[in-house]
C-alpha cells in the first residue's frame, strides 16, 4: 500500500489541517492533552457509530496525539467546517451532522463517524515533525 508522509509541525495544538491523500480531501487535528481527556469521558449512548473508531496515534518525534480522517461527511458528501458545534469539532452545513474532535457523530443526519485514516509508515499517513 501507500503512504504519504505529512510534515505537521507548524500545526499547533488544537489546530485542523486541511490536505488530501490519495486523490481524497482528508483532515489532520493535533489534539491538546486535555482533548484527549474530554473525548474519553464521551457516553457510550452519545456516540451514534458503535462500529468505527478513531485512527489517534502519536507523532513521530514530539508526544501529541493526532488524528487522521477523511474530510468527506458520511452523510452525503459535503466538508464539514472544524471548529463548530457543541464539540467544537466539526459541523456539516449541508444538513447539520455535528461531529466532535475524534470524528465520530453527535448528531445526524449522518450515522458514521469521519473515517479513520491510519497514522503508520505501512499505509496511509506519518505524520513528521522535523
Ligand atoms: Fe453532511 Fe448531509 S452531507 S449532513
Amino acid at each position: 500500500d501507500s503512504y504519504k508522509e505529512l510534515n505537521i509541525k507548524e500545526l499547533p495544538p488544537g489546530e485542523v489541517l486541511q490536505t488530501s491523500w490519495n486523490g481524497e480531501l482528508i483532515f489532520v487535528r493535533r489534539l491538546t492533552p486535555s482533548e484527549v481527556t474530554q473525548s474519553e469521558a464521551a457516553k457510550p449512548s452519545e456516540i451514534l457509530d458503535k462500529e468505527s473508531k478513531p485512527f489517534l496515534s502519536p507523532a513521530t518525534s514530539q508526544n501529541s496525539t493526532i488524528l487522521v480522517c477523511s474530510a468527506i461527511c458520511t452523510h452525503l458528501g459535503c466538508i464539514p467546517v472544524p471548529y463548530l458545534g457543541a464539540h467544537k469539532g466539526w459541523v456539516c452545513l449541508c444538513h447539520g451532522s455535528v461531529f466532535d474532535k475524534y470524528g465520530r457523530v453527535r448528531q445526524g443526519p449522518a450515522q458514521r463517524n469521519l473515517p479513520g485514516i491510519n497514522n503508520t509508515e505501512y499505509d496511509g499517513i506519518l505524520c513528521i515533525e522535523e
